[in-house]
């Protein structure tokens, strides 16, 4: 099969071939019709985090037809539209060639008004803000999949509200039952972000203290929840003027620390966003398997897409197009049987 490798660390990508996974236990294998472009990816490539063995395969969104089963798999058959996240540091598991494995427990059937562009940007941009929100550990909030709508009342501040994670995370307040959902974005993504349940969008250029001023006067009460998609010096600034005593902010960026003397009173959180690892087991097959419904009935929508042209060659001016910020409120995807 074909794929794009990353062929050392912090070494270049090109594209090649490898073998095609066989999928065990449990696992199946996708003939990727699509796969999303995460910041994660480039990440890898630049920092060499996170992965040893190389070359490598990229890519954490996926979205494709079952190719194959393995054993002990029975709720998917040979020919099932499916999504799955990937797995950082497993390449059998990425998306970025064109036959990759799922995780049956992590994998969920694609309705028929869904296409596959849409159901790959699934993959880690849901699974970051569900597990950090709902998940063992960080917010740790009543998920909605438990007991729907039990923030009514409450006020839930999504920073960063145009990235990908944060509409997920603005979608999963809405079920949560959040009173007031907060966006800080740019106010041309307001019509966006509306329809996905934030009830204001605040202008996330305006100077730091209006925004918060802006917050506090919406909320009219304490915000004890806070999640940041995007951790950047101003998204912080405005996170902790708004975050009241005993309140929670859940991050996606792992440095991110509480302002000091706040520890005890002010927490923070970062979430791995991936449930493949054994303290998100749990959540992560309750949340893939609620995917399939969510989406027949528009509960959640997917990110909306951009296909780049091109296939798996399209991914590296994707990336820096992603790394240079010029990518606003879309995930961008490729087709990898281009
Ligand atoms: N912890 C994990 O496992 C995990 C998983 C996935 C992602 N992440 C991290 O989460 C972050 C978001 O990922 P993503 O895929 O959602 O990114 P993305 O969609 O590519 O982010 C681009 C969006 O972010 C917005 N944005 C950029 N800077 C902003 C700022 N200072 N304030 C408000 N909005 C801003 C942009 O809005 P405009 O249109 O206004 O420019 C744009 O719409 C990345 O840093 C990524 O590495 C972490």
């Amino acid at each position: 099969q074909r794929a794009l490798l990353l062929q050392a660390k912090q070494g270049a990508f090109v594209l090649g071939t490898r073998a095609i996974p066989k999928p065990g236990q449990g696992r199946l294998l996708i003939k990727v019709e699509a796969a999303s472009l995460n910041p994660i990816d480039w990440r890898i490539q630049e920092t060499g985090l996170f992965i040893e063995d190389y070359p490598a395969v990229l890519g954490y969104g996926t979205a494709g037809v079952v190719a194959e089963v393995g054993e002990g798999v029975t709720k998917f058959a040979v020919g099932d539209r499916v999504a799955a996240p990937g797995i950082v540091g497993n390449s059998d598991y990425c998306s970025f060639q064109q036959y990759s494995l799922g995780d049956a427990r992590f994998t969920a059937k694609i309705p028929s008004n869904v296409s596959f562009d849409e159901a790959a940007s699934l993959g880690v941009s849901l699974d970051t803000p569900a597990i950090g929100l709902f998940g063992p550990h960080n917010a740790k909030l009543t998920s909605p999949i438990d007991k729907p709508g039990v923030y009514k009342g409450q006020s839930i501040v999504i920073l960063g509200g145009s990235a990908t994670i944060s509409q997920f995370a603005i979608q999963l307040s809405r079920l949560a039952g959040f009173s007031n959902i907060i966006a800080v974005a740019s106010p041309v993504h307001e019509p966006l972000l509306k329809s996905l349940g934030a009830t204001h969008v605040v202008d996330r250029r305006s100077p730091s203290a209006d925004i918060i001023a802006s917050i506090k006067s919406i909320a009219d009460s304490d915000i004890k929840v806070v999640y940041d998609g995007i951790c950047g010096d101003d998204t912080q600034a405005v996170g902790w003027g708004v975050l009241s005593q005993g309140g929670h902010m859940a991050v996606s960026k792992g440095t991110i620390k509480a302002p000091e003397g706040d520890e005890e009173t002010r927490t923070v959180g970062f979430t791995f966003g991936s449930p493949h690892i054994p303290p998100h087991y749990e959540f992560g097959e309750k949340l893939w398997g609620s995917v399939h419904d969510w989406l027949q009935n528009g509960t959640i929508v997917p990110n909306k897409v951009e296909v780049l042209p091109g296939g798996l060659g399209g991914i590296v001016a994707g990336l820096e197009r992603l790394e240079a910020g010029k990518v606003s409120g879309v995930k961008l995807v490729v087709r990898p049987q281009e």
